[in-house]
């Protein structure tokens, strides 16, 4: 699959974000019943002078699960350590990170899920008990040795809540999930990072901005620094509403922040399948794609809008998709 310039999922050039990552709850934007339950979390924890519980964040691609583990440690006044699921292969790895734990730490496991179900048993008394039990040497020198490990939290990620574990998941006290952001709150976040990019930009081109940008933070701050460009060079450096609108439309990215891929789809069902209700399968074999790719990817967004539906019998393009795409309905 090509990159597509409003995918959710972090690319190359997003590598470049952390000067705009809000560094505290307080900068963190959105999501407003999870910081407030977070928040009052963290406060009763450092009453108590205990680590956080373990907290679980799941939620699509890029709204800021990973900014968010990381404002948890710095709240919390400890250091973060971060790993991902599929970086962790033998018990050694995963016993390797949780020995530079200092008391108050926060461990991250990025895409948790992936976490192999051998090392899943290791973590539960880590998070259990603040214990490690891990076995050492081969054959018959093989030994079992216990580690106390200091109180910490673990932090887990996972775009993919359904692939947890039932033991693995019971094992948080704090289970979060992420949603799309309004356009409201992507504006806030366009002009933050306006401030933060030291670039400005106007009221009305920040809403065009955040409205096309498909309730992801992340998208709305790749966006942003695409449009920086066409201001600078066809401008004067101020992003105003004209040179977003020139920007986007030759980005294709269109006024709902959908691009070719997402036509391509909806104009599949309409015309193969008569607008639905179709399978996933059908679909999947319509347009040449897997069908998680299709699950995980091309619909999360189009369901959120409304341009989807989903129903026990299948797909079915809505109305506000045939109004979209400017396609008459044949019943
Ligand atoms: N609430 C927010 N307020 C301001 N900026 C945000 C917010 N959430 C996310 N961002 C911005 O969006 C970018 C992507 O967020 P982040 O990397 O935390 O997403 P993620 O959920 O971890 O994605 P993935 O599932 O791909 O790991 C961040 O670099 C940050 O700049
Ligand atoms: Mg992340």
């Amino acid at each position: 699959m090509e990159d597509r310039l409003i995918t959710g999922e972090k690319l190359a050039e997003d590598k470049f974000d952390l000067s705009i990552r809000p560094e505290t709850l307080d900068e963190y934007i959105g999501q407003t019943e999870l910081k407030e339950n977070l928040n009052i979390f963290m406060k009763a924890a450092m009453i108590r002078e205990e680590p956080l519980d373990h907290v679980l964040l799941y939620g699509p691609p890029g709204l800021g699960k990973t900014t968010l583990a990381y404002i948890i440690a710095n709240e919390m006044g400890g250091n973060i350590k971060t790993a991902s699921g599929p970086s962790i292969e033998k018990s050694g790895d995963l016993a390797a990170i949780l020995s530079t734990l200092e008391p108050g730490d926060v461990l991250f496991i990025d895409e948790i899920h992936r976490v192999p179900r051998f090392i899943e048993e290791i973590l539960y008394p880590a998070m259990e008990d603040f214990m490690l039990d891990i076995i050492i040497g081969s054959d018959s020198t093989t030994r079992n040795i216990r580690l106390d490990l200091p109180p910490f939290t673990l932090v887990g990620a996972t775009t993919r809540a359904g692939d947890l574990t039932g033991p693995l998941r019971d094992r948080f006290g704090i289970v979060s999930k992420l949603n799309y952001y309004t356009v409201s709150e992507l504006t806030d976040i366009v002009k933050r990072t306006s401030r933060v990019l030291d670039c400005g930009i106007d009221d009305k081109a920040a809403v065009e901005l955040a409205t096309r940008s498909r309730g992801t933070p992340r998208i709305a701050n790749r966006l942003f620094k695409r449009v920086r460009d066409y201001a600078l060079v066809m401008g004067n450096g101020y992003i105003d509403l004209e040179i977003t609108k020139i920007a986007l439309d030759r980005l294709k990215v269109d006024k709902l922040g959908l691009d070719d891929t997402d036509y391509n789809l909806l104009k599949s069902i309409i015309e193969k399948f008569n607008g639905g209700p179709v399978g996933i399968e059908s679909i999947a074999a319509s347009i040449g794609e897997e069908i998680t790719t299709i699950e995980d990817v091309y619909e999360p967004y189009l369901l959120q809008n409304g341009l989807l539906k989903r129903t026990p019998r299948g797909r079915i393009v809505t109305d506000k998709a045939y109004d979209h795409l400017n396609i008459k309905k044949t019943e």
